[in-house]
């Protein structure tokens, strides 16, 4: 099976393309590379575009980029996913440093976009805002979980991290321990996009600069059980939700287990389900308001 091994980019619909814009630059620290009318590409890392804006009604993600990797045959990824009776596309040029993509409808009717990385942008570290190491994961509502994840591990070749009962999973696409989380609580739309952060110091700094800027944080600082990481959660201009996070688990494929940490209660720690319980969501204990899932 031919595995996507990376997040490349989310797309997003949003109302008010220069406010959103501003808080991405000016706020997030991602760099504007290109703009046109009605849309703008943003980076932060080696891809030309990691955050693609959209002038649009409703503030929503609306499409996933994914790679595959260098060796691998794109044509033979199409034919992979169009074998399980998936309907496909396949664009030349979609967008800037992508020559060849692969489209189709995750069942929540998220667009994915499957290509091969054949070129390389050299953005220049930016010197304000927050400037996370990259794009980590994206999470959505789905009204029915176990659909949405088997999608994404039959299709893409996402690997289950973990689970909390039977209602949210976590899944990876590489070493990080999830690149896309789902919860299921009867809708179907964004969750929260999270950005990773070198550290704690870096997320300090990053709150300092939210709150100099009027953005509250939602839920955290605090340690999620589940991925270990530290995390922080706000909400963007358009009322999306941007999770700042450091100290995620990373997978070691070979050995089957997490990266050992001195706070895992695992010895080792292992793909599991989870209890429904706080300390799955937080550590240190403190619980989110109803803000969050709003
Ligand atoms: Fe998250």
């Amino acid at each position: 099976m031919i595995r996507v091994n990376k997040i490349a980019h989310a797309t997003y619909e949003t109302p008010d393309l220069d406010k959103q814009t501003e808080y991405y630059t000016e706020i997030l620290g991602l760099t504007l590379v290109s703009k046109e009318k009605d849309i703008v590409y943003l980076a932060s890392t080696v891809d030309h575009h990691s955050v693609v804006l959209r002038r649009g009604g409703n503030a929503q993600c609306v499409r996933l980029g994914f790679q595959i990797p260098p060796d691998a045959d794109l044509s033979e990824f199409e034919k992979q996913v169009a074998a399980l009776g998936i309907k496909t596309q396949r664009k030349k040029d979609p967008e800037p440093t992508i020559s060849d993509v692969v489209t189709f409808a995750d069942p929540k009717g998220t667009t994915m976009e499957v290509f091969k990385r054949d070129s390389f942008s050299h953005q220049r570290f930016q010197s304000k805002g927050v400037v996370p190491f990259k794009l980590g994961h994206v999470a959505f509502h789905v009204t029915d979980v176990k659909h949405v994840t088997k999608f994404y591990c039959d299709v893409l070749g996402f690997r289950e991290s973990d689970w909390m009962a039977d209602f949210f999973s976590f899944l990876r696409c590489g070493p990080d321990h999830h690149t896309i989380n789902l919860v299921e609580t009867g809708s179907n739309r964004h969750f929260h996009t999270a950005f990773e952060l070198r550290d704690w110091g870096h997320m300090h700094d990053a709150c300092d600069l939210l709150s100099l800027n009027g953005y509250k944080l939602l839920w955290g600082p605090g340690r999620h059980g589940i991925g270990h990481n530290l995390f922080t959660y706000h909400r963007g201009p358009n009322d999306l939700i941007t999770e700042l996070f450091t100290e995620l688990d990373q997978m070691n494929e070979e050995l089957g287990y997490f990266e050992p940490r001195p706070w895992h209660r695992d010895v080792p720690q292992r793909p599991k389900v989870w209890a429904k319980d706080p300390s799955a969501a937080n550590l240190w204990g403190i619980m989110p308001g109803d803000d969050m899932m709003k």
